[in-house]
């Protein structure tokens, strides 16, 4: 390839002069030249991720979070080099015209060192306080010289108002390459969704930065004015010493508290990957199904008392009910379920298994094992699903209403009101799967099986049949 460039440098001089013949020139001398290097070429040389990865003074990795209430704050996170010793933000209420830009304020960040496996970083983290509810708001972060572009976003509610919101599985793998499409489809389907919910496994290698790279290439400027929600997997956690740090293993990412600022609401030393936040009618709970699970309990069992939103969406990754044969998790189960039950949570939302699997009402100690017709009218709806493409085979249960095997999904939830609206679509758009959720007062919801008439995607049509 280089010898290539600097031949077609080289007569750029003759090609100029007449635009019209340029290309025929460049065509012809390159390709004789081609020839007569021949034997010389260069392969092609795989960009090194400490060049493809680096951080510059100029702000990248930029992501909204909560770590506070989502009417009156808003917290950005965002990355540079080293040499960047101070991080600050501009703010100003949006505006039709950039007058803003005069109104505007600064906050200042607290600034960490990190240090992975591709070198050093600094990573800028704040929160813009006394914020309006509903409100558009405008902002960009850098150091007072090297900026982001200004970027929007619309603080919540306090009372329970529509919104939507994007539900993600599992990404982890060639995130770059075959999720970056799966996002971006959402986002063409959900441009005003209040928040992109990721049920763990964002990356496949716990610090390996360079897959975080490749996460953060793949929500782009979408991640600068939707903010994320997220709960780690299994792949945020190091499984072995020295895999791409020196962190022992069964460590939660040491990218994990840098790179995202969540609320610090859940119990000790699980800050960050337990918590809740409250969004217009709907208290959104993340568990760490990863560690200390029992531990969660006390704290979960507060939290959903204390409640005082209409709808209950917990999101964690390790499945209640597993999508595969031989990964299920009993324990977990019998630990959270009755919980989950005795609260009313209306919709768990979990990644893991690499398939999609939705159940119907499902209740703890009631399930119907073989009777698809019998499941029972009240319960919390379970869903597994994967966006990015690793692919797992099924393990289809009788009390799942919707699957799919080899299929990258995005979920859109939508609550209005005493109405919960989900749907499940495939990468390229189209509806897949969908249900309403009635909420009744003073009893269990009502389930409306909404399943578009499309056949069921199945590695081979003898699994389908076994339904
Ligand atoms: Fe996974």
């Amino acid at each position: 390839m280089k010898c290539r460039a600097l031949n077609m440098s080289g007569l750029n001089v003759q090609s100029i002069v007449i635009p019209g013949l340029a290309l025929i020139l460049i065509s012809q001398t390159d390709l004789s030249t081609a020839h007569a290097h021949e034997g010389h070429v260069h392969e092609p040389v795989k960009v090194a991720d400490e060049e493809a990865h680096r951080p510059s003074a100029i702000p990248d990795r930029i992501i909204l979070t909560w770590s506070g209430d989502p009417a009156t704050t808003q917290s950005v996170t965002w990355r540079t080099d080293d040499s960047v010793a101070r991080g600050l933000a501009e703010i100003a209420v949006a505006e039709d015209g950039p007058n803003f830009v005069s109104k505007s304020k600064s906050v200042i960040a607290e600034t960490t060192s990190f240090k992975s496996n591709l070198g050093m970083a600094h990573y800028h983290s704040l929160t813009f306080s006394n914020l309006q509810p509903k409100t558009m708001y405008v902002y960009r972060v850098g150091d007072g010289v090297n900026w982001s572009e200004w970027s929007h976003f619309t603080t919540a509610s306090h009372e329970p108002q529509p919104f939507s919101f994007v539900y993600f599985g599992d990404a982890q793998n060639n995130v770059k390459s075959l999720w970056s499409r799966v996002v971006r489809e959402a986002y063409s389907d959900a441009p005003k969704a209040a928040f992109m919910l990721h049920a763990g496994d964002l990356i496949n290698q716990a610090n390996n930065d360079a897959e975080w790279g490749e996460w953060f290439y793949a929500g782009g400027w979408i991640n600068r004015s939707i903010p994320s929600i997220a709960t780690p997997g299994n792949h945020e956690y190091s499984r072995r010493r020295g895999e791409g740090s020196l962190l022992p293993k069964n460590m939660l990412t040491a990218h994990w508290r840098p790179t995202f600022a969540f609320p610090e609401n859940g119990p000790e030393g699980l800050e960050e990957s337990v918590y809740w936040i409250d969004y217009q009618g709907a208290r959104i709970i993340s568990l760490n199904s990863n560690e200390r699970q029992k531990e969660q309990i006390p704290w979960l069992e507060q939290v959903l008392t204390e409640n005082p939103q209409p709808w209950t969406i917990i999101t964690f990754h390790h499945p209640i009910y597993s999508a595969k044969a031989g990964r299920d998790n009993p324990e977990q189960r019998a630990l959270w379920q009755p919980i989950f039950d005795k609260y009313r949570v209306d919709l768990v939302l979990q990644g893991h298994d690499h398939t999609y699997a939705r159940t119907g009402q499902m209740a703890y100690n009631n399930v119907p094992e073989g009777a698809a017709n019998r499941s029972p009218k009240a319960g919390t709806v379970y869903v597994v699903s994967v966006s990015g493409p690793k692919m797992y085979d099924l393990g289809r249960r009788p009390f799942m209403k919707r699957v799919a095997e080899d299929t990258q999904l995005y979920q859109i939830v939508t609550v209005d009101g005493a109405k919960l609206r989900y749907e499940a679509r495939i990468a390229t758009g189209r509806l897949y799967d969908a249900f309403t959720l009635n909420k009744r007062i003073g009893q269990t919801n009502e389930l409306i099986e909404q399943v578009p008439d499309a056949p069921e995607r199945r590695r081979n049509a003898k699994a389908a049949s076994l339904r």
